[in-house]
């Protein structure tokens, strides 16, 4: 079975990468093509929109190319640091007599020996090189020469290449559209996906992540909590834009798998014992730490609301405050008390937090289910808190 792979950040994608993968996919007959994104690396924030949203704009760009096209998620789901060599391995496992080309730029010739166990991606695919119209260079021929003999298989493509860049579009997006095709524009523009205003970008961005990635009930619930929290912010004079973003995000995690949920939790850095945990308050943390890793946002008081939302937690501030009570109290929210509640919440803060936690306690007991630590622990704040101001 021949595969075609064409990885790439695709941040945005762009024409120059449809160019590229139409002639790569008329080099052969490939039983299978395969777009991947690259995921979105842990430890450097190099990408500008969340591999989620690249995934969809690359499925936007992509899929109508050829009817066996795939846009794979397998970069951005899988647990481990994403390598070649992995995505070969796991190529190989999914099509047991698969026979992978590659697609490369002629540059990466020259870094090809030095990636991740390089003796097993020369020899477990054929790279696909592609070249300009006009005659090879030499020193990129006598590269691949200088590879063939280590054991790699080199194919040379000739393709028009467009010349132009996703960095390019992202310094430039505003004024050069040309750059990416009208479907893929109307996602960047309706979105603001790639803004100089940082604020506008984390918001739409994470208005069009709460879309992708929650289901229907979800995401209506997600646009409630954004009108309360933005309701209250206005009342206390708080920032309804932060509000917005975190509103946008908390339950970002709420459809993910399991194994994800439970990575992304772990490594939020905030639960130290995460076994003690009751499993509801996970999706908060997991939903922190994607809003860190994959939007790049490291504003505490976002983040902490973020984490926050389900269990409170002794010392909150304003910001957290308005989304755990918009997340209780918003408008789909049915229960008894609840008018009581969402009245005091547009008096009193503490008053509303209080008079919340141990609504929300009494619920959890009365049900069985184990107590968070952190409720408890809120419920005495607000209680000394009001103490203190009568
Ligand atoms: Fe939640
Ligand atoms: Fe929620």
């Amino acid at each position: 079975m021949k595969i075609l792979l064409f990885g790439g950040a695709f941040d945005p994608p762009h024409r120059g990468h449809i160019s590229i993968l139409k002639s790569a996919a008329a080099y052969d007959n490939f039983d299978k093509i395969i777009v991947m994104p690259t995921g979105t690396p842990t430890h450097k924030k190099n990408c500008t929109a969340p591999f989620d949203v690249r995934l969809y704009m690359a499925q936007t760009a992509f899929a109508d190319i050829a009817s066996n096209v795939e846009i794979s998620n397998w970069e951005g789901t899988n647990l481990q640091e994403d390598y070649t060599y992995r995505t070969l391995q796991h190529l190989q496992s999914e099509y047991s007599d698969a026979e992978i080309y590659m697609v490369i730029g002629s540059d990466s010739l020259f870094t090809l020996h030095s990636w991740k166990n390089a003796e097993f991606v020369m020899k477990n695919c054929t790279a696909l090189v592609f070249a300009r119209e006009d005659e090879l260079e030499d020193d990129i021929a006598q590269r691949a020469a200088e590879l063939e003999k280590m054991g790699a298989k080199i194919r040379f493509v000739k393709a028009e290449i467009i010349n132009v860049s996703s960095s390019q579009f992202r310094r430039e997006g505003e004024i050069n559209a040309d750059i990416i095709t009208d479907e893929v524009q109307n996602i960047v523009d309706e979105y603001s996906l790639y803004s100089a205003d940082e604020t506008a970008r984390l918001k739409g961005t994470a208005k069009l992540l709460a879309k992708l990635l929650l289901d229907e009930k979800r995401y209506i619930h997600t646009l409630n909590v954004e009108k309360l929290a933005a309701e209250l912010g206005e009342i206390y004079s708080l920032d309804v834009e932060k509000l917005r973003i975190a509103a946008l995000l908390h339950d970002i995690m709420k459809n993910a798998p399991k194994d994800i949920l439970l990575h992304r939790a772990k490594q939020s850095g905030i639960i130290n014992k995460i076994e003690d945990k009751p499993k509801q308050t996970l999706h908060g943390f997991a939903a922190a730490h994607y809003a860190k890793t994959e939007l790049g946002i490291d504003d505490d008081e976002i983040l902490w609301a973020v984490k926050s939302h389900t269990c409170g937690r002794s010392g909150m501030q304003d910001i957290e405050k308005v989304i755990y009570l918009a997340d209780m109290l918003c408008e789909e929210r049915c229960f008894e008390g609840k008018d009581y509640l969402l009245s005091l919440a547009k008096q009193n803060l503490d008053k509303a937090m209080f008079a919340s936690l141990e609504h929300s306690l009494a619920f959890v007991k009365s049900k069985g289910n184990t107590v968070d630590t952190d409720s408890l622990e809120a419920l005495e704040y607000f209680r000394a808190r009001l103490a203190r101001n009568l």
